[in-house]
């Protein structure tokens, strides 16, 4: 056999294969058509069976009995009639048999197993009498419910503790249950909406943690029999913690005076946030100094200290995770207080313009750790008092004054070393009272004035000088105008016809220089010959 008519076999087998299917449709067709047109009547000696009905619950739960029903409402007399059920397109294993006479209902009480689960459908056939074609009922759905038992949280990413920027995954598994729905909580709230959160079915998944994802994660797998038959299980809860990571550290330091008199410095590294424990380290240039594991945001470093001495730049360096990051490199000079001290004042003004509050500052011409104090009469002036207000700023410190009688006396301030009170630098004295500051000084008065008098001066100055340039202005202003006009009135006058001018010159112009060229050089011809002459008279002359 070759292959063309191996090719012919095949297209009649199928051909004879849907005639065959064609026919058997239209035999079920017919049936289902007879049975539906003459509803609930049964024909005396009709040799046709009806559609059979298949009634039953379309949900049930596993391991109960459920009575399913099946009736035809035209059928033969005199015959006994057999009900099978089966599920559909599985004819091998009937799920009950009921043989019935005289169109009574079949009944057919079932254990409910999972398997169950699906459409079902009701065939019924004439007993005895293959000339009567068996007939199909319409296709019945059943649910096979489980209650839902056992729900328990299973952490797939691994780890229940890790850094940030990590992905979960979680999956809810059940002991047992059919048609499940999940719901996941953090904390007892249901999950907050995020596109980084994806939720399907039993999965949650978050592709990227954050320090705010940690909580105690619960899942809820809930199912229903009916509105009012719901069953659900609710897993233990499973802690999921998200460590921060370290963030660059800050580097800070304060001087401190050793018993024999060597200084030192104790340098802080640190971080505002990191979950801990984190590894700081501190760096000179490429030379490693220490390192220390903590549990807090912070490590210090103790390291020797020579004043007035540029010692090179540190570098901090923390880690926490698989993260390192590195700070700012800061300059270690530690420079001892030096230089004058100078103090000054501005005033606060009240309303009758009488000086009521007075602000001193004092600042230093060097040093990193200065300490400034302020004096009165003598007396030590700290923090906040009756009427003054000492507020310390790195660069400087601020005294505060409300002037009345208990502030009135000599003020000074004094600066030192924070870490070594040996060195004090005063400041010049100065006495302040309410007097003193509302009493203008006859300078100030004098220089007032003066400006005044020079002002007034000045602007009578001006007036005049005004008065007199305005006159001589409107002149100049005029004969400027006469000008214009004149050269406006000689442009109107060679722009009449200067193309063919302009172009006739230009040609003329060539010529003459040709003409010229000539010229030039019978000229020089004629130079070098009276040269010739002249040189001879000159010879000449000299004899
Ligand atoms: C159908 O035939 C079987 C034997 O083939 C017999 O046992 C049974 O009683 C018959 N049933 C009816 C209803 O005629
Ligand atoms: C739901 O199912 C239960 C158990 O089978 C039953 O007792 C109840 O009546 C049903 N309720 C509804 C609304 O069908
Ligand atoms: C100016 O006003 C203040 C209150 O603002 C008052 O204490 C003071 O006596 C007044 N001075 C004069 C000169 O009027
Ligand atoms: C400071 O001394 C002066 C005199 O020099 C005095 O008038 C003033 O009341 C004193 N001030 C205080 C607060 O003791």
């Amino acid at each position: 056999m070759d292959k063309e008519e191996g090719e012919k076999m095949t297209t009649l087998r199928t051909t004879v294969v849907f005639l065959l299917g064609f026919y058997t449709f239209c035999q079920e067709t017919r049936a289902s058509v007879q049975g539906a047109s003459v509803p609930g009547a049964s024909v005396p000696g009709a040799s046709v069976l009806g559609r059979p009905l298949l009634y039953g619950p379309s949900t049930a739960l596993e391991k109960t009995v459920e009575e399913f029903q099946c009736e035809v409402l035209r059928y033969p007399k005199e015959e006994s009639i057999l009900y099978q059920l089966f599920r559909e397109g599985d004819r091998s294993k009937a799920l009950g048999f009921y043989s019935a006479l005289s169109g009574e209902m079949a009944n057919f009480p079932l254990y409910i197993t999972a398997s169950y689960e699906g459409y079902m459908v009701c065939v019924a056939s004439v007993q005895n009498n293959t000339v009567i074609q068996p007939t199909v009922s319409q296709r019945h759905h059943l649910r096979v419910v489980d209650p839902v038992n056992g729900a328990e949280v299973v952490v797939q990413s691994g780890s229940v503790e890790f850094y940030e920027g990590k992905p979960l995954s979680l999956r809810c598994n059940i002991a047992k249950g059919t048609h499940v729905s999940y719901q996941w909580l953090v904390d007892g709230k249901p999950l907050p909406l995020s596109p980084s959160h994806n939720q399907t079915q039993e999965q949650l998944f978050i592709y990227r943690m954050v320090p705010q994802d940690s909580g105690e994660y619960t899942c809820v797998a809930t199912n229903q029999l009916n509105i009012t038959k719901v069953y659900s299980s609710r897993s233990t809860a499973k802690v999921i913690k998200v460590k921060e990571l370290v963030s660059e550290p800050d580097l800070l330091f304060l001087v401190l005076k050793e018993r024999d008199g060597t200084y030192f410095a104790l340098v802080t590294c640190q971080s505002l946030k990191g979950t801990p424990p984190i590894t700081f380290s501190l760096y000179s240039r490429s030379e490693f100094i220490s390192t220390e594991t903590v549990d807090e945001r912070f490590a210090t470093f103790s390291i020797p200290v020579v004043l007035d001495l540029h010692m090179g730049f540190l570098q901090c360096q923390a880690q926490n995770g698989d993260r390192v990051v590195y700070g700012q490199w800061t300059a270690m000079h530690v420079v001892a207080v030096g230089g004058a001290v100078t103090m000054h004042y501005n005033t606060d003004v009240g309303e009758n313009f009488s000086i009521v509050g007075l602000r001193f500052y004092c600042s230093v011409e060097r040093g990193t750790f200065p300490q400034y104090r302020w004096f009165l009469n003598g007396t030590v002036l700290e923090g906040r008092g009756e009427f003054y207000w000492v507020e310390n700023q790195p660069e400087q410190s601020i005294l505060l004054l409300s002037v009345g009688r208990s502030s009135a006396g000599t003020y000074h301030c004094e600066v030192s070393d924070s870490f070594d009170g040996t060195t004090v630098i005063r400041s010049e004295a100065r006495y302040i009272d309410k007097e003193v500051l509302n009493h203008l000084p006859t300078t100030v008065v004098a220089v007032v004035f003066g400006c005044f008098l020079f002002l007034v001066t000045l602007v009578t100055t001006c007036c005049f000088i005004g008065l007199l340039y305005q006159k001589r202005q409107c002149l100049v202003e005029k004969s400027t105008l006469d000008l214009k006009l004149g050269l406006e009135m000689h442009n109107i006058m060679v722009s009449d016809d200067d193309e063919e001018f302009l172009g006739r010159q230009c040609i003329m112009d060539e010529e003459e220089y040709m003409e010229d060229d000539g010229v030039v050089r019978a000229a020089r011809i004629v130079d070098s010959d009276q040269e010739e002459v002249e040189s001879t008279d000159e010879w000449l002359q000299l004899l």
